[in-house]
């Protein structure tokens, strides 16, 4: 099989075009603006993606709307991570049977990771007659042919084989809002965590050029985006597989001085990459947010072994307590899996503990899932699912615990606060370790502005402030 990182050529990119213009003709034709519907499942990845799709369709003539009921296109932008994420798209693509029966000529893509496994693709092909189009990540440059074969030929398009990678620049874009903005680094795993699908449908870790990367930031600063999330599976490998000798903290360093006024994130880090360097780095430009997601899964090492993780406890301490060194007031987050195979309670406990030693800002907990082909959906896995789901509410309660003294300490401080949403009649932020803040103002003058915010009260999940 083909190992090597797959570019798209310009000539590449540009046969799509044709398509475009060609599917633009086919509508102009019928004096028809038509329709086009994209729904998202999953991470940060996956919007980054919808936004791609999105893109891609308007520049076929397809002008974007918020319900499948009507739409033209409807695009279903899937996750793969766990089965319950699978079941709902199943279910709902069931549901878009009789969105189709109103609407014969509605066209019904299915994309992302689920349509990265082969068992899906084969039930798509059987059981679920009324999608036209299914394509796994690698083909998401190809919407625009895909989407012309459909119409004019009248087929179903599978494009579901495993490749090992695919990078294409220059895909038009579609961003959410004018504010926060996503920014893909790199794409696909190579670490094979022994319960992830990922490695699996998204491919090897190939890395974008720095330059494509920076040239991408400098755009969306100078449009007048505020904060920016450089996003990878674990982009602290970003650059190995260049041999540019470019690393992540430069690629950063890099990013953190173009000129404006704007926050850098980035997510997700593998903790068995992550470099005191990176720690450095952060606390050396000041809009670098001061916030690391470091998804830790387990506190025990022997169940960190038996997810492939790399690292160990002391590891991941001694990675925190330097962060803290250099940076006194940064924000921790973690992914914690409760239950996987043959997790006893005192493994379990472990997590705990640990959760209690480092005290995250916020958690993002999941009960283990099996995936069919990953190595730990073999492994024996005796404990129920009762105890599972009473391990997880323990960790949960722990972890609101946590998170209300953490949120306690921030009342009477005032903090930066980017506001970017409303809810009701107050406006909404995000303070710069990602903790919701909410307060009254004018949206008209203080939308996607930076301001200082007096914090006068909190919940578990928010704080609640006075502008200054
Ligand atoms: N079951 C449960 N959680 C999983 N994750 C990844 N695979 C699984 C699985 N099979 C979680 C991990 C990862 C996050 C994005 O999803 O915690 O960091
Ligand atoms: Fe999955 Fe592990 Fe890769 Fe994250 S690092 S995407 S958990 S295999």
């Amino acid at each position: 099989m083909e190992t090597r990182t797959i570019i798209i050529t310009p000539e590449q990119m540009h046969a799509q075009d044709g398509y475009c213009q060609r599917i633009r003709e086919l509508w102009s034709q019928r004096g028809i603006t038509p329709t086009a519907y994209v729904e998202t499942y999953g991470c940060q990845q996956n919007e980054a993606d919808s936004e791609q799709i999105r893109g891609l369709l308007e520049n076929c003539g397809y002008s974007i709307c918020n319900q499948a009921e009507g739409a033209d296109v409807v695009v279903f932008n899937t996750c793969a991570i766990r089965e319950h994420a699978e079941q709902r798209v199943f279910g709902n693509l069931g549901a878009l049977t009789h969105t189709k029966r109103r609407h014969p000529s509605q066209k019904i893509f299915l994309c992302g990771c689920m349509a990265g496994q082969e068992h899906v693709a084969q039930r798509i092909r059987r059981s679920y007659p009324h999608v036209d189009v299914c394509f796994n990540p690698h083909h998401l440059w190809q919407v625009p042919e895909y989407l012309w074969r459909v119409l004019n030929r009248k087929e179903r398009v599978f494009a579901t084989e495993e490749v090992p990678g695919v990078i294409a620049e220059g895909l038009p874009q579609r961003r959410e809002g004018k504010i926060k903005a996503w920014v893909s680094i790199m794409y696909g795993c190579n670490n094979f965590c022994s319960y992830c699908i990922v490695p699996y449908v998204r491919g090897r870790e190939r890395s974008r050029k720095p330059e494509d990367v920076i040239r991408e930031c400098r755009y969306l600063i100078e449009a007048g985006y505020k904060d920016i999330t450089l996003l990878g599976q674990n982009v602290n490998s970003y650059g190995k597989d260049l041999g540019l000798g470019v690393d992540f903290a430069d690629l950063l360093a890099e990013i953190a001085q173009i000129p404006g006024e704007f926050t850098l994130r980035f997510m997700t880090s593998h903790p068995k990459d992550a470099s005191f360097k990176l720690f450095d780095t952060m606390s050396k430009y000041p809009n670098i947010a001061h916030h690391f997601h470091l998804p830790v899964q387990s506190g025990n090492d022997r169940i960190l072994k038996e997810m492939n993780r790399h690292y160990d406890r002391a590891q991941y301490l001694k990675l925190v307590e330097y962060g803290r060194s250099v940076m006194p007031d940064i924000v921790f987050t973690s992914d914690i899996i409760v239950g996987f195979p043959g997790e006893t309670e005192e493994e379990f406990e472990d997590t705990l503990s640990l959760c209690d030693q480092v005290r995250y800002d916020a958690l993002f907990t999941f009960i283990y899932s099996p995936r069919k082909g990953t190595p730990a959906a073999s492994m024996p896995d005796p404990t129920p699912k009762e105890e599972k789901n009473r391990r997880f509410d323990r960790l949960l309660d722990l972890q609101n615990r946590i998170s209300m003294e953490k949120h306690r300490d921030y009342v009477g401080k005032t903090v930066r606060v980017l506001v970017d949403g409303t809810d009701g009649d107050l406006l909404t932020g995000r303070t710069d370790g990602g903790r919701l803040v909410r307060l009254p103002g004018d949206p008209e003058k203080l939308m996607g502005q930076f301001i200082p915010v007096h914090i006068t009260g909190c919940t578990t999940w928010s704080l609640t402030g006075e502008p200054v």
